[in-house]
């Protein structure tokens, strides 16, 4: 065991140690903490931490031949699938666990799969009884009752791992109707020729609906439009996590050279200044006047108001039993048995965590076979931002709300058809080879998820 790893270990067990008797001493004990602990010791006893960590611990007998080729072949594939240190992490603290990762654990615990059978051949941990199952699986529950309440379901899909969207989140209006029409100024770009609205229409749906979008000049960017529609709900923005919140995302696209191409904010507010009335109003709301502060800001009050309640599927969840047809509840059931709804959880269906494009397949060898053409950019994935070589070909997942509208698919847009997207993510993300009638089952479902904007059912404008 290399050192890291050692003290990797030994903090969250110091970690874990020490909350709990901080809480202990300063709280009466709550049932929460105890079973926390639990949580915990079931973990470290079924060996999670020996596969899903960077450095792992390795046993003695991972010398000997056989052992070596199998639990090497594992820990890759295992740290490749799963980091289980932040998970342990917040247990330890106190904190909430990431919904995509309850909702992955729920899944493998629930399917048996994990620890791996052949873990145990060679006697490497104990394995999960059906007891340590069942209070791992109870656990999950009430950690996602504390930390993500679910008001809006009834009581049978109170514990699903996805959420209904909120019918609105709480903003400033008098910055959202600025936000507004800055949204759809094209003063943000250097020629005066390009909006955020140009490539995130309103009225197609928060997209372009094109491979890669078109900036000023005609200049072509290197990935797809994600749609801004419910990009609050996202952990973080862009493919590649590089903007922590929305205000953050919105100062990019002006100052992108292929995008609005301006030299710097200084450029955009001279040029707001020269109109007299907007300056007024906008200096009613905001005292400081202009910047890059309070543009974005404004801007990101505005896509507070792009949320899509009232989708079938959200209905359907909140009791309403016959917004669903049979055949759509059977393809939400089968978006669950096949993962889909572990790294598609939450409230957008997805946005709460990079993931590995290609878990099970070589999606980008595949994809330079079909294009014959190399790999871009925009492929690295959050490998951009943080050169950790586990973070090549890692996006941040997309949200699936109204997915039927934003076509084409994935980061490079290569994808033209939602059944392709669906029997694609079978096999590169699942490893599952999908009939064409799971195929329609689950788009059927997936068109379910298209929900309403300012009380209408959000369309899009290019498929008319
Ligand atoms: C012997 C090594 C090993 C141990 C021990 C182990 N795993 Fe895994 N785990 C793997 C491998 C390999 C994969 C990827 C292949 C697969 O899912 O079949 C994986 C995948 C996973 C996944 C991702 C599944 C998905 O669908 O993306 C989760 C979550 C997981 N393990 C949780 C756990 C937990 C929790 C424990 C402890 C109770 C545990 N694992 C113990 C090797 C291990
Ligand atoms: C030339 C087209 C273009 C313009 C103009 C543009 N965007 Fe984008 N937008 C994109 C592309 C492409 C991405 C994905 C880039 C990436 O992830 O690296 C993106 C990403 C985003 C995201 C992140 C969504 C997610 O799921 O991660 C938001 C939010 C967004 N844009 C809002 C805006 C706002 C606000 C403006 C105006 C200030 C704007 N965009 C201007 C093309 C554009
Ligand atoms: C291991 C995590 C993971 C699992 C499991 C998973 N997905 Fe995905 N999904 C992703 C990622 C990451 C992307 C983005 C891929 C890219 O851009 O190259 C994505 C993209 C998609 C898209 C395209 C959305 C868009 O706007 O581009 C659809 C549709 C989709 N997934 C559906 C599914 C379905 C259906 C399943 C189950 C069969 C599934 N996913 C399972 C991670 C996952």
């Amino acid at each position: 065991m290399k050192k890291s790893s050692k003290i990797i270990l030994l903090v969250i067990a110091v970690i874990a140690v020490g909350a709990i008797v901080y809480r202990a001493v300063n709280t009466a004990p709550p049932a929460s903490m105890q079973a926390d602990a639990r949580v915990l010791k079931i973990m470290e006893k079924g060996g999670c931490a020996e596969c899903h960590i960077a450095d792992p611990k390795l046993p003695f007998y991972a010398n000997w031949p056989i052992a070596r080729t199998v639990i090497t072949e594992d820990i890759v594939e295992g740290y490749k699938a799963f980091d289980v240190v932040p998970m342990m992490e917040a247990i330890a603290n106190g904190e909430a666990v990431n919904e995509v990762d309850l909702a992955k654990v729920e899944k493998t615990v629930m399917d048996g799969t994990m620890p791996l059978a052949k873990y145990y051949l060679v006697h490497w941990g104990s394995s999960l009884t059906k007891k340590k199952s069942d209070i791992f699986l109870e656990w999950i529950k009430e950690h996602r009752a504390q930390f993500y309440p679910n008001p809006l379901a009834v009581a049978e899909f109170a514990n699903e791992s996805v959420r209904p969207v909120p019918d609105a989140v709480e903003y400033d209006k008098a910055k959202a109707d600025l936000g507004n029409v800055l949204y759809h100024d094209t003063r943000l770009s250097a020629d005066g020729t390009v909006s955020c609205a140009t490539c995130h229409g309103i009225n197609t749906a928060g997209v372009d609906n094109l491979k890669y979008s078109e900036g000023i000049g005609g200049q072509l960017g290197g990935v797809n439009a994600p749609t801004v529609y419910n990009a609050y709900f996202n952990f973080v923005q862009f493919w590649d996590g590089r903007a922590a919140t929305l205000a953050e995302q919105a100062a990019g696209p002006p100052l992108n050279p292929v995008e609005m191409g301006c030299s710097s904010f200084d450029e955009i507010v001279a040029r707001l200044s020269e109109d007299r009335a907007f300056v007024e109003a906008f200096n009613l709301v905001y005292p400081e006047g202009l910047s890059q502060a309070t543009i974005t800001d404004a801007i990101a009050h505005y896509e507070m108001t792009l949320i899509t309640p009232n989708s079938r599927f959200d209905r359907y969840l909140k009791g309403e039993k016959d917004a669903m047809t049979a055949e759509e509840i059977a393809g939400y059931e089968l978006f669950k048995e096949y993962s889909c709804a572990t790294c598609h959880a939450g409230v957008n269906m997805g946005g709460l965590s990079f993931e590995l494009m290609g878990q099970r397949a070589d999606y980008f060898k595949d994809r330079e076979l079909q294009e014959k053409s190399g790999l871009t950019d925009g492929d690295n994935g959050r490998w951009a931002q943080t050169g950790v070589e586990r973070d090549r070909y890692r996006f941040r997942t997309p949200g699936l709300r109204n997915v039927e509208l934003t076509y084409p698919y994935y980061h490079d847009g290569s994808v033209k058809t939602l059944e392709e997207a669906v029997r694609m993510m079978a096999k590169y993300q699942v490893g599952e080879e999908l009939t064409e009638q799971e195929v329609n089952s689950i788009t059927g479902f997936l068109r379910t998820l298209t929900g309403e904007y300012n009380g209408e059912l959000l369309t899009n404008d290019n498929m008319k």
